[in-house]
């Protein structure tokens, strides 16, 4: 016979919101130890580029928990075709910007074309500039088992890492464009071998992106550490995107990954049309806009 109680259920232990990356109270800056008890925990995370002070500032305030000063800023911020050009004198002017500009977050700086490549020492010298002259609390570099020992070392050395398997924007030119990745058994076999050989290398996180939804999903239940994805399904323990194509300032084609919560090109252009004709036709400046 089965015994029905009459005592009401238990109830499970409520998570400690606070905690929370995203809608926590804490206002210390997010580390990679929080990064991890977020998986922990099973709660999903979102992550921004950032290039300047002032926009990450925006982000800070608004609770974006981890930003990252990606060579995106290659093609949304410096005028080039691609990521392939930005040097490291860049990315340690934005991102030692985008540190200035915010209290809460765990700044991650990426590693351009050309500064680890040659190897483990070449990597290290490079993050350590970042950590140092930008005040990053972490470094992100492209690549799976090819990178593992660059990861390794700079781990060693006390430098956190985030990995970037499946589209690695720096291949453009190998690839011939940004096709998806993943596809078909031997290739979703490559990046599950990649993405093991990064967590084992010490990576606290490793992006994944254009890779189809249902690899995604299962790369993320063998891992131990967070996967960050970027066109790569729901499954995910955290979302990336480019801010300014989250925010709808990237001109032309929309990416079919890419959702846009504002239109700012608009608004923005907006702006600048109504500046101009209050100048041209004399309604700017005002009196109260004018000293006596
Ligand atoms: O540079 C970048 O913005 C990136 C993200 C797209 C993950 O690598």
């Amino acid at each position: 016979m089965t015994h029905v109680s009459s005592a009401p259920a238990q109830k499970a232990p409520a998570a400690d919101s606070s905690k929370s990356l995203y809608g926590g109270t804490g206002t210390r800056r997010i580390t990679v130890r929080d990064i991890a008890a977020a998986k922990q925990r099973g709660e999903k995370w979102p992550m921004l580029t950032a290039y300047d002070a002032m926009t990450a500032s925006v982000f800070d305030e608004s609770g974006i928990p981890v930003m990252l000063v990606g060579d995106s800023m290659g093609n949304c911020h410096l005028g080039y075709e691609s990521t392939v050009p930005v040097t490291m004198d860049e990315i340690t002017m934005l991102s030692a910007a985008v540190v200035r500009g915010t209290e809460r977050a765990l700044i991650v700086g990426d590693l351009p074309f050309g500064s680890y490549q040659e190897g483990p020492v070449q990597a290290l010298r490079n993050a350590t500039r970042l950590v140092k002259d930008a005040g990053v609390g972490a470094v992100k570099l492209e690549g799976g088992e090819r990178s593992a020992d660059q990861i390794e070392l700079l781990v060693q050395s006390g430098i956190p890492v985030m990995a970037h398997v499946g589209l690695t924007p720096q291949s453009v030119n190998a690839y011939g464009g940004y096709p998806v990745q993943g596809r078909g058994e031997e290739a979703a076999q490559q990046l599950l071998r990649d993405a093991k050989a990064v967590q084992n290398a010490g990576a606290f996180a490793v992006v994944l992106e254009l890779v189809p939804a249902e690899l995604a999903a299962e790369v993320t239940r063998s891992l131990h550490i967070p996967t960050v994805g970027i066109g790569a399904g729901a499954e995910c323990d955290a979302q990336v995107l480019v801010w300014t194509d989250m925010a709808g300032m990237t001109g032309g084609r929309v990416p079919r990954f890419v959702k846009q919560y504002a239109q700012l090109r608009e608004v923005l252009g907006g702006a600048a049309k109504a500046f101009a004709e209050d100048v041209v036709g004399g309604g700017y400046p005002a009196a109260e806009h004018s000293f006596h």
